[in-house]
Order: structure tokens, then C-alpha cells, then sequence
């Protein structure tokens, strides 16, 4: 059983494969954690909450209260009751008055996993794929119940956490912070690995030891960024990616978010994480209930990868959803660094046809095919075509398209207004602002007030006629800004600090309409590139673009960060033009190929104009994509090197689920001169079974050989060279 309950003890026990989670009713009712880590045989750890060790022995000892409160790894601590470390759950209620105090009054257990209300989370495909705890929590003065919604998976190391807030009283309270998890750790021996960066590199991966006091990474900014994500791992200091315990912290969530960890004066850590409570606040009226976004918790006895092979198999499974889930995605051209705005209906043709005699599969029509943008100074929330450029319509380019054996799919970014736009001048007040105070403008264009269902019905309306109209078979959905003067000409005074969530709340609503109307509709999430590359989207969406960057050795560093958390099958990745548009470089055809192959792969560049060798290099380039794409998309990700601490070279493999066949990717990055071949160790093979190479069948190798002993690679000629390696079983 994945959960259970010991009643002498009060003690819960939830088993999520190889992993317990253990907490138990502390005295007082305060509900307190006792355990998380590798699985254990006991369910009642009592003796390590420590409550015979003075000062903290409240049910003898009342005047040390606060030592017991300041001291007890407390599941969700609330602020104001002598807890003096982060606190989870803050409150303004009917008096004016901020403290909290949850105790228990009751739980349940049931088979399964709930969905959350609004919101995008982790599912159960079956009811016996998962088991669910919940624990209400009471605060009788301010009338106020939370219940903590804990699901362990039973064949994943995977336990998930979120929770609701009802307001049981008669008068309104003002939630001011609610964090979805809280876990104590009795150790401040820990490293935090966050992945950061900005646009064009996304991602990069830090890790430094903990300290005394609190670090953090969050965004403000109304998405989950490009700066920061919202995946923490806290590990043991020997961790590397086989060896050593990691516990690994994904949000569920697209909008402002804290992920923290706090050492606290005993040198324990405490680590939180929610919907950041900078300019929070949310009205909870008599009835109402709030819901808190999920936290997913992977933890891994064996270092990096395995947490992540944990997270890519859960986002595989349990969270992407819709036709494409298990599907090869179609190998796209997108027009957008062939000729940004600089495009019309024949254009796009000879792209189109040119693509399609190659084996390409859809033509992706980017930015500035609607109202009147020709840069990105107009336009956003004109979604009707653009007649100058798209000359005879859209529905005849789509025909013509299709009469070449392609999809085609397109672009848009639902949640902008241009001031130059028809939309904006009917409606300037569907713009987010403060009344009274000038519009920050970023990338020439305002976030539309997507907390306000009648401006979102609007928007739709427009993406449906064009939806309609033609057979459009991809959507780019795009966001290329950040929320300043965060307010809403709808909401009342009080309501105003909720605008940051119901704008995130009012996204998913659309998304959730567009995939619910168009199934069929292959979606992909970006922001700027990767500023939203979070699960909330993917739940949405099955891939997200996962940066501007599209240098194939830059990208060697954003796919190792994203690969931490999220499956490659969700990166969005294309072989675009050289010299690269970001940084100039240029890198072999057949090098680019390979890095995209790691996503989804596709073309970004302009297939006429490319050299001769290049273009004929394409169909190799797709039969070789479409023969490994489902070893990609389902097997299991190892990375072997790592470009950010030998930045001379790097390797990855992919290995099927039953282990009968892998393919080994490696990437010189700087030739060396006068070395001898490299030796790599591979990763994830059966040791006991015998393997041989593809390209030379008669010599064998045992598994262990490769992994223990490994095997060598020669140094290609040059800079910036891959090669792959196939291993089949014999
Ligand atoms: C963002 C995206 C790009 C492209 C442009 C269009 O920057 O990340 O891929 O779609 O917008 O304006």
C-alpha cells in the first residue's frame, strides 16, 4: 500500500516506489515531518521529532512553546505563531490580524489522483498508478481549513503536493502567502542546484553548498522566466550524476513562483516552494475555496540522472497529454530566421515546396502574417490576416501547402496588445495598468488582462475564425513580455493584488479551451524562447521552444539544463542557418542536425537559399532523426559529459526501456592536438548482455565492458564535430 496510517502513533507513511515520506500528528495537533529519503520499513519515527529533549516538551513545559514552534519540522508552518523560520502560510483575517495556526482534524486515503481546479497538474492514467492522501488542517479562530493533498506514485519515486484553503467563517480573509510545500531537512549538508540564466541561455545549471540564511531563485515577473525556473535539487555534497541523494522540486506552475531553501540556527533546512508571495494576495470570501498549484518531489538514491529519468518518465506519462504524447511530432520549417517579417504567400510557397521535395513534413508561419506588422512595433490582437502579404488568403496558402503533402501550422501570441493595433484602440483598457500611471513598454506591445474572461473570449473568437478557416494542423502560441504595473481595470480594490495568479488562471482557461476544441491541434509553448519552459505549459503543450539560441554549441549547455527536469522529447530544437543568428558561429551542417535530434527537431532556416551540400544533406539528415526519434522519445536519458565542466567536449545517450538498444551522441567541441582517442564510459546497458555496433556487427562487447571499461572515441578533424554510435543487443 502506498499510504498508510498508524493510529497509535498518528503517524502517515506514503511509499512512492523505492521512497518514504513519513510525518506524523506532533503534540499540540501541529503536523510535523519526520522522514523523506530512501524507503524504510518503519512507519512510526517519533523518537526523531526529538520531543523529550528540553526545551522542546510543550506537553510538560507550556513556557517554552516558542522553542517547540521554532524547532519542529513542521509539514506547513504558518507565520506568526513563534515558528520564526520561512513560514508557508500567511493571513490577513476578518480582524486585521496576520497569525495562523493550522492543527489537524482529520485525513482520508483514497485510490488515484485528484485534478486541481483551474490548474495544471500531474494525473494518474489508473486509479492503482497512484495513491492520495489528505490532510485537513484547522485554524479554528480565523475559520479557516487547508487541506494538504499529498499523492504518492507506487511504481514512480514521485510523491506530489498541493493543496486547498476554505474559508469556513462568516467573514472574508486575505490570503497573503500559500506556499504549495514545505520540507524540513535535519541536515545542512546539502548542495542547491538551480538552473538560471537569461534570454538566449536559458537554463545554465548552478549548484553551490548551502549556507546559513535563506537562497532562492523566483521570478516577478508573471511567467516563470527566463532567468529562473522553477526546478530545485537539493543533494548530498557528493552527489554527481550517478551517485549520492538528490531530492528534486518541480512547480507546477507559469507565473511567479519561490523556490527557497533556509538554514535554519540548528543547522537544519527548510525548503519551500509556491506561487511567490511578492504582491500576493488573494480575498477569500465565506465558502470560498483557494487552490494551490502542485509541487512534484522526485527523490533519487543515485545521483542526477536518475532523478531526472524519474521526472522525464512522470512528464512522459502522467502529465503531457493529447495526440502527440506518444507520437514522432512532424519535422517543421519554421520561417521565422529565414525571413522574420520579411515574407509574403510566395515566399512561403517556394520555402514549402522546396521543403517537401526533401522529405520536410510542415511549413511553420511565424510572426507578422496578421493586421499590419511588418516589424514588432504593431499589431497584437489583430488576429485577421495580413492581405498585403498574404496575397489570395490564408486558406489558399494552406491548400497550396497541403498540395505539397505538408501541414501547416502557425503562429501567435494570444496574450499581447500592440498600442498600434484596431484592439487597442477599441479597448485600451483590456491592456494591464494602473490607472492614472504610464504603460511600461517592452518589445513595443502590453500584456493583455487576461484575468478578465471577456477579453479572453475576445481573443479566442479571433483564433478561431482564422482556425476555421484553414486546415491548421500547428500552433506556436507565443509570449514575449513581462507584466509591469501589475493591476486590473476589472478587479475590485480589494481583489487587485490577485491579478498576477488570475492572469496565470486565465491562460490556462484559454489553452485548456483551444486544446479541448482542437485536439488535433499539435501545440507549442515559447516565450521569448524558453521563458516559460515549465510542466504548467506542458501540460498544455508537448513540446516547448527551448530558446532563441539555436547555435547547436550553445545549446549543447540550454539541453543539459533542461534535460535536469524535463524530457527531451519536449525541447523544442531546429537545425538553423550559419553563421548563427545569436552568435555568429559556424558549426557543420550535420552537427546541428544532431543536437536538434536530441528534441523535436525541425528546420529554422531559409531551405532556398542554403548552400547546395547542405540542403543535400537534409534527407539523410530526416531518415536519420526518424530511425532514433523513438528510442529519443521513449528510452532513457544518461548524460556522460558535461560541457560546463570540460567545455572540450560532450556525450549523452539514449537506451531503450528494455534495454536492447542505445545510441551514443558525442560532440567535440575543440579538437585537441596530439591526443590519442578519448575514452567514455556508456551508461544504462545490460551488463551481463553482449552488444555490438550497428557499422560493425562482427565485433561484440559485453555491457560491462562498455560501461566499466568504455570505449574510444577517435577525434574528428575540426571544431564543433559530432558522431553518433549505435548499440544493438546481439
Ligand atoms: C519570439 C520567439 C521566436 C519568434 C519571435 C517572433 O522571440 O521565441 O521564435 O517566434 O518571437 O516575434
Amino acid at each position: 500500500m502506498p499510504i498508510t496510517y498508524n493510529e497509535a502513533a498518528k503517524s502517515f507513511k506514503l511509499t512512492a516506489k523505492d521512497t518514504s515520506y513519513i510525518m506524523q500528528v506532533a503534540p499540540g495537533g501541529y503536523l510535523a515531518h519526520t522522514y523523506y529519503g530512501k524507503a524504510l520499513p518503519d512507519d512510526d519515527l517519533t523518537y526523531l521529532l526529538r520531543l523529550e529533549e528540553p526545551p522542546f516538551t510543550p506537553e510538560k513545559n507550556l513556557r517554552e512553546l516558542s522553542s517547540y514552534m521554532d524547532c519542529l519540522p513542521l509539514e506547513y508552518p504558518c507565520f506568526g505563531i513563534g515558528d520564526y523560520r520561512e513560514h508557508a502560510f500567511s493571513i490577513v483575517d476578518g480582524n486585521g490580524a496576520t497569525a495562523a495556526d493550522l492543527r489537524y482534524s482529520s485525513h482520508r486515503i483514497y485510490d488515484g489522483k485528484p485534478a486541481l481546479e483551474g490548474l495544471p497538474a500531474t494525473f494518474a492514467n489508473a486509479p492503482s498508478e497512484a495513491q492520495t492522501l489528505e490532510i485537513t488542517l484547522e485554524d479554528k479562530p480565523a475559520q479557516l481549513e487547508v487541506t494538504l493533498i499529498y499523492t504518492a506514485f507506487t511504481d514512480l519515486d514521485v510523491i506530489t503536493r498541493s493543496l486547498t484553503v476554505k474559508n469556513t467563517g462568516t467573514d472574508n480573509v486575505q490570503l497573503t502567502r500559500v506556499y504549495s510545500a514545505c520540507v524540513d531537512f535535519d541536515t545542512d549538508e546539502l548542495d542547491m542546484i538551480t538552473v538560471n540564466g537569461s534570454w538566449a541561455r536559458e537554463r545554465h545549471p548552478e549548484r553551490s553548498p548551502l549556507h546559513r540564511g535563506k537562497q532562492s531563485v523566483d521570478s516577478v515577473k508573471g511567467e516563470s522566466s527566463h532567468q529562473s525556473n522553477p526546478f530545485t535539487a537539493l543533494c548530498t555534497h557528493n552527489a554527481d550524476e550517478d551517485t549520492g541523494e538528490v531530492f528534486g522540486f518541480n512547480f507546477v506552475y507559469s507565473g511567479n513562483f519561490l523556490s527557497e531553501a533556509e538554514v535554519t540556527q540548528f543547522g537544519r533546512t527548510r525548503y519551500v516552494m509556491g506561487i511567490n508571495s511578492t504582491d500576493f494576495g488573494w480575498l477569500l470570501g465565506p465558502g470560498e475555496i483557494f487552490t494551490a498549484p502542485e509541487v512534484v518531489m522526485v527523490y533519487s538514491d543515485s545521483g542526477l540522472g536518475k532523478m531526472s529519468r524519474t521526472f522525464h518518465d512522470l512528464y512522459r506519462n502522467n502529465l503531457i497529454r493529447g495526440e502527440y504524447r506518444d507520437k514522432r511530432r512532424p519535422i517543421l520549417i519554421n520561417n521565422w530566421e529565414a525571413t522574420y517579417f520579411n515574407f509574403n504567400t510566395e515566399k512561403l510557397i517556394q520555402i514549402a515546396e522546396q521543403a517537401s521535395k526533401l522529405g520536410i513534413e510542415m511549413l511553420v508561419m511565424d510572426d507578422g502574417w496578421f493586421g499590419h506588422r511588418d516589424s514588432d512595433n504593431s499589431s497584437l490582437g489583430d488576429w485577421f490576416v495580413y492581405e498585403k502579404k498574404l496575397e489570395g488568403g490564408l486558406k489558399a496558402l494552406v491548400e497550396k501547402v497541403n498540395s505539397f503533402g505538408m501541414k501547416f501550422g502557425i503562429w501567435f501570441e494570444p496574450e499581447m496588445i500592440s498600442p498600434d493595433s484596431e484592439l487597442y484602440k477599441e479597448h485600451p483598457d483590456w491592456a494591464i495598468q494602473i490607472k492614472g500611471r504610464p504603460l511600461t513598454m517592452s518589445r513595443e506591445q502590453y500584456v493583455l488582462d487576461y484575468s478578465r474572461k471577456e477579453v479572453r473570449d475576445h481573443i479566442y473568437g479571433m483564433m478561431r475564425k482564422i482556425l476555421d478557416n484553414a486546415n491548421i494542423e500547428y500552433i506556436k502560441w507565443d509570449m514575449n513580455r513581462q507584466i509591469t504595473e501589475p493591476a486590473s481595470n476589472w478587479l475590485p480594490k480589494e481583489r487587485q493584488r490577485e491579478i498576477w495568479h488570475r492572469y496565470v488562471l486565465g491562460v490556462y482557461d484559454l489553452m485548456n479551451r483551444l486544446t479541448t476544441d482542437y485536439p488535433h491541434i499539435l501545440l507549442e509553448n515559447c516565450s521569448g524562447g524558453g521563458a516559460r519552459f515549465d510542466p504548467g505549459m506542458l501540460y498544455f503543450s508537448p513540446q516547448i521552444w527551448c530558446s532563441d539560441d539555436t547555435d547547436a554549441i550553445e545549446r549543447l549547455k540550454i539541453q543539459y539544463g533542461t534535460s535536469l527536469c524535463y524530457p527531451c522529447s519536449s525541447m523544442g530544437a531546429h537545425v538553423s542557418d550559419c553563421p548563427n543568428h545569436t552568435v555568429g558561429r559556424q558549426t557543420p551542417f550535420e552537427t546541428r542536425g544532431h543536437v536538434a535530434m536530441v528534441g523535436t527537431f525541425g528546420y529554422e532556416l531559409d531551405v532556398t537559399k542554403i548552400p547546395q551540400e547542405d540542403r543535400d544533406a537534409i534527407p539523410g539528415q530526416i531518415e536519420e532523426f526518424k530511425k532514433f526519434n523513438p528510442l529519443v522519445r521513449t528510452g532513457d536519458h544518461y548524460r556522460i559529459g558535461n560541457v560546463f565542466e570540460d567545455d572540450e567536449w560532450d556525450a549523452w545517450m539514449f537506451v531503450a526501456k528494455d534495454k536492447s538498444e542505445a545510441l551514443l551522441e558525442f560532440v567535440q567541441v575543440l579538437r585537441r592536438p596530439n591526443y590519442h582517442s578519448r575514452r567514455i564510459k556508456l551508461k544504462g546497458l545490460d551488463p551481463a548482455a553482449y552488444y555490438y555496433e550497428e557499422s560493425a556487427p562482427d565485433r561484440k562487447y559485453s555491457g560491462a565492458a562498455l560501461m566499466q571499461a568504455g570505449i574510444t572515441v577517435p577525434e574528428p578533424w575540426g571544431d564543433f564535430r559530432s558522431v553518433l554510435r549505435h548499440f544493438i543487443r546481439a
